[in-house]
């Protein structure tokens, strides 16, 4: 009724390989399906949300409007990172007329050519603010500032802002000043609560304290949003301490006090500029979880299993009323059914 995707049907499937991995993208490692962008784009599902924020970075880029900074904010799995990915990807110098969706990108931008963006790209957990880190060209860089600057224009850009990432205390303008002249640049940075909660107060460390952190954190934005062409995405963990069912899980992800705190100071000051995004309705979560595990369904006759299936379930909660919650009587819940097929929509509800 429905083949499995060639990776579960093979059995190469790990559970890790259900996050996806921005930093091995980066360091042009991994499978075609993340790294290559018209691969990328070919399996993934451009939800609405999505869309969007491609047209906004698209526009930003151009220095034609469009968000400075966005903050993506969802669950674990819930396509951060994949929509970090996307915009990596978006940037990376591919015809867009190769990349499966983005024609109505553009259309929507109103622009025909991607501007040629530098990125950058952070993965809060992949970078050690005990450990500096030593680059291909000697340079040795501490804080993420420092990485920043190396990224964008390696060995020179780095000397600018040097004297700071020895001492580990944030910079001044001179981050606005080279998102300016290294622009337009795209800024991506993961997983920040990971890298943030490992600091310390008394700032030992090389990458610098934790207060620094946050004061760095504003720096950044505000200067993003002064450059004309820079765009910076950062993503946070979503959750509530609102005393939800789910809130002892999110503070497993969130990394116990700690975490909490950085993700709380990290919020306030982001939150002061971003735009903040959540990638997918749960209808389209259904899809992408659905691309992840099975093949799409193609032959006419799955079409129509699909829907017997799905009128069979829902004739079997109609005539049993007594035993299932009222919603499930709806019309709208056959055309659930069939979005989430071949899963039950029940496992959503309560996964998310
Ligand atoms: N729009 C999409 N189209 C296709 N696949 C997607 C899409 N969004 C997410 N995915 C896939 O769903 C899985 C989970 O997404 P992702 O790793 O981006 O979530 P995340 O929010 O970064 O999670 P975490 O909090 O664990 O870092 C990945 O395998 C990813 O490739
Ligand atoms: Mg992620």
């Amino acid at each position: 009724m429905v083949t499995p995707h060639q990776d579960v049907a093979s059995g190469r499937y790990q559970q890790a390989e259900f996050a996806a991995d921005l930093w091995q993208v980066h360091l042009d490692e991994g499978t075609d399906e993340y790294k290559n962008p018209v691969e990328f784009f070919r399996r993934t599902y451009l939800t609405e949300s999505l869309k969007g924020m491609l047209v906004g970075a698209v526009r930003r880029l151009a220095g034609q409007g469009g968000d400075p900074v966005v903050q993506l904010q969802t669950n674990f799995g819930g396509g951060k990172t994949h929509s970090m990915l996307a915009l990596y990807h978006l940037f990376s110098g591919t015809s867009p007329s190769e990349l499966v969706g983005i024609d109505a990108v553009m259309r929507e931008a109103g622009t025909t050519k991607l501007p040629t963006a530098r990125r950058v790209v952070l993965v809060g957990n992949k970078i050690s603010p005990g450990n500096p880190s030593t680059k291909p060209d000697g340079t040795v860089v501490r804080t993420l500032w420092g990485e920043i600057a190396w990224q964008l224009g390696a060995k020179k850009a780095f000397a600018r802002i040097k004297a700071d990432d020895e001492k580990a205390t944030s910079p001044g303008d001179v981050l606005r000043e080279l998102f300016v002249e290294y622009g337009p640049c795209l800024i991506l940075i993961d997983e920040w609560v990971a890298y943030a909660r490992q600091l310390h107060d008394q700032g030992d460390l090389p990458a610098g304290g934790f207060e620094t952190q946050f004061t760095f954190a504003q720096v950044l934005t505000e200067s993003a949003k002064l450059a004309k062409n820079c765009l910076l995405v950062i993503s946070l963990p979503a959750s509530d301490t609102s005393g939800s069912p789910h809130a002892l899980a999110d503070d497993v992800e969130v990394g116990g006090q700690r975490g909490r705190e950085a993700l709380d100071r990290l919020r306030n000051v982001v939150g002061r500029v971003e735009s903040s995004w959540r990638p997918a309705s749960a209808e389209e979560g259904f899809e992408i979880v659905r691309r992840r595990l099975f093949e799409p369904l193609s032959d006419p006759a799955q079409f129509t299993d699909r829907d017997v299936v799905a009128r069979a379930f829902a004739d079997f909660y109609r005539a049993q009323q007594a035993e299932f919650p009222p919603e499930c009587r709806d019309a709208d819940y056959e055309k659930r059914l069939k979005a989430a097929y071949p899963i039950h929509p029940e496992i959503f509800d309560r996964l998310y």
